[in-house]
């Protein structure tokens, strides 16, 4: 098993990529934390983890939230001893605006959700890893963060901005102990599109002119695949830099 007894932290794990993730570290031998908005699915996750002998709680998370977040990492702190592994994976969609149409307000709760947390739950487990000289941060970035109109302008610029903190932390603390990576999925099957209302006509006609040149969708489990990569020790001369999983999309 490649990650015995460690402690893993997954935000978003009540779904989607989060969710695969999630059992596929505890298969591997993690006690994890099972982060999300939605408690039910954290809860199910957490009970598909069990049933399959391995070890995980599940807690509600607003990432968007810093008294959440600062309540996610204490939790797992008081219910495991320490922290091994931060996955930064919640994440939300815009809906597809281009510049001239994003409001203030989405452009905030998108940054909130996908950005800001990325900083503040990075900023709260450093204290961790830096005693223990030793930690690993895996962020679910996007093809959106390498590629301009993947999706709308606030979605696109969100993760754009995760890359480069993931290579600013990657570099600032590589002599510590510390990898920071990002991955960069490619379209993948999972319920994100539930978090699109109204989607921008224009926008994503120009979005749309892409997914031509897509290969194929992928599944979440390719993606946790990726993740345990990052995770284990498979990957230690590997920081602060991106993964993309996109079957070749942004090859192009
Ligand atoms: N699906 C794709 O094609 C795709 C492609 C590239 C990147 N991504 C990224 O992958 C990550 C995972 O998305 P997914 O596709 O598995 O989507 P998903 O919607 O299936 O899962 C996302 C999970 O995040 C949770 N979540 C949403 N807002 C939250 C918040 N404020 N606080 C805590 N949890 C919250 C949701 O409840 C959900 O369980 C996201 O960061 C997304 O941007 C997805």
């Amino acid at each position: 098993m490649k990650l015995q007894n460690q402690v893993a932290i997954v935000t978003g794990a009540a779904s989607g990529m989060g969710k695969q993730i999630a059992l596929l570290f505890a298969k591997e031998g993690a006690k994890v934390a099972v982060s999300d908005l939605n408690l039910d699915g954290a809860n199910a996750t957490v009970q598909e983890i069990t049933s399959q002998g391995g070890t995980a709680f599940a807690i509600k998370t607003n990432v968007a939230a810093e008294e959440d977040v600062q309540h996610l990492i204490d939790t797992t702190v008081n219910t495991y001893g320490t922290v091994d592994i931060l996955v930064n994976n919640a994440g939300i969609m815009d809906n597809m605006e281009p510049a001239g149409d994003i409001t203030d307000e989405q452009w905030e709760r998108v940054f909130a959700v996908n950005t800001t947390s990325v900083m503040r739950s990075t900023r709260k487990v450093l204290p961790i890893f830096l005693e223990k000289q030793r930690g690993i941060i895996i962020n679910v970035a996007s093809v959106g963060g390498l590629q301009g109109a993947r999706a709308g302008a606030a979605y696109t610029a969100s993760k754009h901005a995760v890359i480069g903190f993931t290579k600013n932390t990657g570099f600032m603390y590589a002599t510590q102990g510390i990898r920071c990576n990002a991955i960069a999925p490619g379209g993948v099957e999972t319920n994100i599109s539930s978090s699109m209302t109204g989607i921008n006509q224009f926008g994503a006609s120009r979005q749309q002119l892409g997914m031509a040149i897509n290969p194929r969708m992928g599944k979440a489990e390719e993606i946790a695949k990726v993740a345990l990569f990052l995770a284990s020790e498979d990957s230690s001369f590997v920081n602060g830099t991106v993964i993309s999983a996109d079957a070749g999309w942004t090859a192009y």
